[in-house]
C-alpha cells in the first residue's frame, strides 16, 4: 500500500537471490540494531521469542529463500519476492496460499525514520517473525482467503481494515501491560514507542465488526490502535465468517474516519 512509488524494487536472480550493496546492507544493520533497543516492554513476547527463533541477520539483508528455509519447521510459510506494489488479488492469493509477499528494495538513508512504502526491512523484520506462530499464519492464511471471496473493491477495502488494525498494527495485552505485535508498529522506531507510550491515541479492545468499520490512514501515525486480549483471538477470528462481517460492516456503514497525528521521529 503506498501513494505511489519512490524506490525500484530489485529483480532476484535465478535462485532468488537479490543483490545488495554495502551500503544497503548498513542500512538493515543500523535499523535492526535501532529497534532491537527499543522493542523489549513494547514488542509481545510472542514476537521477541519468534525473533529470536526465526534468527535474523543483524548485519546483512537476508534473502527471501533464507527465510523460507527458516519457517520450514514451524508454519511452512513460504516468503516470495515480488515489486513494491502488487494487485489486491495477487496479495490475497499469496496469503491464501501460504506465501507472503515481500518487497526488495530498502529505505534510503534519509527516510530511515518514516517511508509509506513497505521496504525490505518492514517486511522481514515486522512480518517474518510472527509468521512463525501458527496462529498468526493461520490468520494471514484466513484473511488471503476471505480477500478472495470477496464480490468487489468495497468488500476489500473494508476487508483491509482487518490486516491494518491486527498484523500491521495491532496491540495485545499481557500480562505485563499492552504491548504491540503490528509489523508497522514494530518496523518503525517512532511508532514503537508512540503506540505503547503515547497518550494521543485511542486504544480499545479488538472486536472484529468495529475493527471493519473503522477506516484508517497510511500517511500518519495512528490515532487509534485496537488490542486483542492475547492471540487466540486472532484464531477465533480466522475461524470465522469473515467475509460476512465484511458485509455485515458494509451494512451497518462506517464510523468517522479517525483523525491523524503527523509521525515525526522524534515521538
Ligand atoms: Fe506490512
Amino acid at each position: 500500500m503506498g501513494k505511489g512509488l519512490t524506490y525500484a524494487s530489485k529483480t532476484p536472480d535465478a535462485r532468488g537471490q537479490v543483490a545488495y550493496d554495502a551500503e544497503e546492507h548498513a542500512t538493515w544493520a543500523i535499523l535492526y540494531q535501532r529497534q532491537l533497543e527499543i522493542l523489549p516492554g513494547r514488542a509481545c513476547p510472542e514476537y521477541l521469542d519468534a525473533l529470536a527463533r526465526v534468527g535474523l541477520p543483524s548485519d546483512h539483508i537476508p534473502q527471501c529463500p533464507d527465510l523460507t528455509a527458516c519457517l520450514r519447521q514451524s508454519t511452512g510459510v513460504e516468503i516470495v519476492p515480488v515489486p513494491a506494489l502488487i494487485s489486491n488479488e495477487r496479495f490475497f492469493e499469496l496469503l491464501a496460499s501460504g506465501r507472503f509477499p515481500c518487497a526488495t528494495f530498502i529505505r534510503s538513508r534519509e527516510e530511515l525514520e518514516y517511508l509509506e512504502e513497505p521496504d525490505v526491512f518492514h517486511e522481514v523484520f515486522g512480518h517474518v517473525p510472527l509468521l512463525s506462530d501458527a496462529r498468526f499464519a493461520d490468520f494471514a492464511r484466513a484473511y488471503g482467503q476471505a480477500g478472495l471471496a470477496c464480490r468487489n473493491q468495497q468488500e476489500q477495502d473494508v476487508l483491509a481494515r482487518l490486516y491494518w488494525y491486527t498484523i500491521e498494527f495491532g496491540l495485545v495485552q499481557t500480562p505485563q501491560g499492552i504491548r504491540t505485535y503490528g509489523a508497522g508498529v514494530i518496523s518503525s522506531i517512532g511508532e514503537t514507542v508512540y503506540a505503547i507510550e503515547s497518550t494521543t491515541p485511542i486504544r480499545r479492545p479488538f472486536d472484529a465488526l468495529d475493527v471493519l468499520r473503522t477506516p484508517y490512514r497510511i500517511d500518519a501515525f495512528q490515532t487509534l490502535y485496537y488490542i486483542l486480549t492475547g492471540f487466540d483471538e486472532l484464531f477465533s477470528v480466522a475461524k470465522s465468517d469473515i467475509t460476512g462481517l465484511v458485509r455485515r460492516a458494509i451494512r451497518e456503514g462506517d464510523y468517522r474516519e479517525t483523525a491523524s497525528v503527523r509521525g515525526t521521529a522524534d515521538i
